[in-house]
């Protein structure tokens, strides 16, 4: 998959860059029952419209994203934006070795899980869930999975993949349905360290 990212943004080929943040993500920083600003991580945050958003409303914001450009490009936004969010060229599927730290309490995964092969997932979760503090939000957004039979896109989520993959340190809050995406279903999943 890091060869199909690193050419999308070679070729400027990013359809999820939409340049503003989810309502998903707007209703935790800005809604009535908003977090309190901590600690955010994005995981895969691409180039960084999420986290400089973060960054602008009292989070101290990190993206890790493992295609150099995409980085490049965040910290040129940031910059732009005088936002000030930590940006590190890193695989999330090793996470505590990339230099992120700990004590998070928002994560965000817009479209990153789901593109993940299968034999890597659960080292994802290990890695979201130790640098995760107590209690931590964690929004994620994926493709739900179909067969493999006319599959386009990401690889996605299965059916009660999130909450087998998380159940040790997680609980689902919730669970609903996106908009369709190439013809697939998403899915919006809110998640709460234990
Ligand atoms: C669909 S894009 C979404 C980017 C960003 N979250 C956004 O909404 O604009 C998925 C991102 O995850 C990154 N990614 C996928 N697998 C990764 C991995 N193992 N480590 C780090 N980044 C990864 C890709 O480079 C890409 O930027």
């Amino acid at each position: 998959m890091s060869f199909f990212f690193r050419a999308a943004y070679l070729l400027g080929f990013k359809p999820w860059d939409s340049g503003v943040p989810p309502p998903e993500l707007v209703s935790v920083v800005e809604g009535p029952e908003r977090l309190r600003p901590g600690k955010a991580l994005d995981v895969g945050c691409g180039t960084g419209t999420n986290c400089i958003y973060m960054a602008q409303h009292g989070w101290d914001a990190a993206g890790v994203d493992f295609v150099p450009r995409a980085i490049a490009q965040a910290r040129r936004k940031a910059a732009a934006a005088g936002a000030s969010p930590r940006f590190v060229v890193g695989d999330v599927t090793r996470l505590t070795e990339v230099g992120v730290g700990a004590g998070y309490g928002l994560l965000l995964d817009l479209g990153c899980f789901h593109s993940i092969g299968d034999a890597r997932r659960d080292a994802y979760v290990d890695g979201v869930t130790q640098v995760a503090k107590q209690g931590a939000t964690m929004l994620m957004f994926g493709m739900v999975r179909r067969g493999e039979a006319g599959r386009v896109g990401p690889r996605g989520i299965a059916r009660g993949e999130v909450a087998q993959r998380f159940a040790s340190g997680w609980e689902i809050v919730s669970e609903d349905a996106g908009g369709p995406m190439f013809g697939n279903d998403t899915a919006w999943y809110r998640l709460r360290r234990r």
